[in-house]
């Protein structure tokens, strides 16, 4: 059943769905996920690099950990509303080795059932309809959906290339200064695969303090950096805990991403309006679930680490073929992403069906993203090296470069 068709198969009884439900904005990726499918039933072997999930399992210590917390009867029961003490001291202990950050554990965290739902959540909880909100261009689309649930608007901070896919907070007129009661950031980013020097963020604080707007961080591949350079934390700017909170998940650092765990870090006042939410729609997380977190981030970090090698080394491996056919492009710092531009004459929907046309390689189209997303496709490092290095190869043979 699509939005507009609000009855039931062809039943009289008419369900009217409520008008909040017909401004979520359209699944743009839903229509590349199923030309990708009507490409593999066809018996193609599609490379698909279009789409962002992890690819590897998650560690066996995670695992394990979780098979002995199932059938633990503790965990049988409800947990508590708020999630264990333990899971939020874990998160604690994990930014303060990580990123030198202090945070109160039962004050400064909320537990999510997945950084999308809170990042959709944090619109609910502090936009009105009308509001203004501001958010990245290129950017992750969930921030939208938040905005749209909420009835408020949005003020598109262009990611422009010349100024390292950063937003010029010079750019954002006096109106929407005043106007703006919340901000998206997001570093290492996605789509853009950029990242954020410590000195942004400084920048950030004094800008969201001048003006009155709250900072949602979204920190979500925060363990993935390139070239030995650890991405900085929101939360490692001094004042940033008085404007705003980080989103960190599990999804990307672990392998974690079917697990559903992230957390809201930082502004007391946030989080206690997040729990408050969520103390209405949830009870928390199944406890073994939060056991196995727990373990994800207080055992020895070496598994994070090698993942890192390995995204980084996929990376090495993509940019040389890239190279070799003549696509220049620049190198990804985090994330497990690479930003591509298209060649003259393409755009990016063009571009991509071209290639999954031609070639059986599937790329996400820039303009998914965002109007400012245009003139680029995003790779993911999502397949082996020489499914990347082959995929390459497939494009280079169709003489565009
Ligand atoms: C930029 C960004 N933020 C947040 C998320 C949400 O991750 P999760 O809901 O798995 O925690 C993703 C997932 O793809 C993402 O790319």
């Amino acid at each position: 059943m699509n939005q507009e068709d609000h009855s039931l198969g062809n039943s009289p009884f008419k369900i009217e769905a409520a008008e909040v439900m017909s401004k979520l904005p359209k699944q743009f990726f839903a229509a590349l996920v199923q030309s990708v499918n009507r490409e593999i039933a066809q018996g193609h072997d599609v490379i698909n690099l279009g789409q962002g999930n992890p690819d590897r399992p998650t560690p066996e210590h995670i695992v394990k950990s979780a098979q002995q917390a199932v059938a633990n009867p503790q965990y049988h029961k409800y947990s508590p509303f708020q999630g264990y003490s333990f899971l939020k001291e874990a998160v604690c202990e994990r930014y303060r080795e990580d990123y030198g950050v202090t945070l109160d554990p039962e004050k400064e965290v909320a537990i999510l059932f997945g950084g999308k739902t809170g990042l959709v959540q944090i619109s609910q909880i502090l936009l009105n309809p009308g509001d203004l909100c501001l958010v990245p261009d290129p950017g992750y689309p969930d921030y939208w959906s938040g905005a749209a649930l909420a009835g408020a608007e949005m003020s598109f901070m262009p990611l422009r290339e010349n100024n390292g896919f950063l937003p010029d907070y010079e750019e954002i007129t006096a109106v929407d200064r005043q106007r703006a009661k919340l901000m998206f950031l997001n570093y290492p980013n996605n789509p853009t695969s950029a990242t954020a020097p410590l000195s942004f963020y400084e920048d950030t604080v004094k800008f969201a303090r001048e003006n009155g707007i709250v900072v949602a961080s979204d920190f979500a591949y925060g363990a993935i950096g390139f070239d030995g350079v650890k991405p900085v934390s929101f939360l490692q700017a001094e004042g940033a805990k008085e404007v705003g909170v980080e989103y960190y998940t599990l999804s990307k650092t672990y392998n974690m991403a079917g697990w559903r765990v992230a957390f809201a870090l930082g502004n007391e006042r946030i989080i206690s309006l997040i729990n408050l939410l969520q103390d209405h729609i949830y009870v928390s997380l199944f406890g073994g679930i939060q056991e196995a977190a727990r373990v994800a981030l207080t055992a020895p970090q070496d598994n994070v680490n090698e993942l890192v090698a390995v995204y980084e080394s996929r990376r090495n491996a993509l940019f040389s073929e890239l190279a070799k056919i003549g696509w220049e492009a620049n190198k990804s710092s985090g994330s497990f992403f690479a930003w591509l531009p298209v060649p003259a004459g393409w755009n990016s929907a063009s571009f991509a069906e071209k290639l999954l046309r031609e070639a059986k390689v599937a790329v996400a189209p820039g303009i998914g993203f965002g109007r400012h997303g245009e003139g680029y496709v995003r790779v993911g490092l999502l397949s082996d090296e020489d499914r990347l290095r082959e995929a390459v190869q497939r494009i280079g043979r169709l003489g565009l470069f």
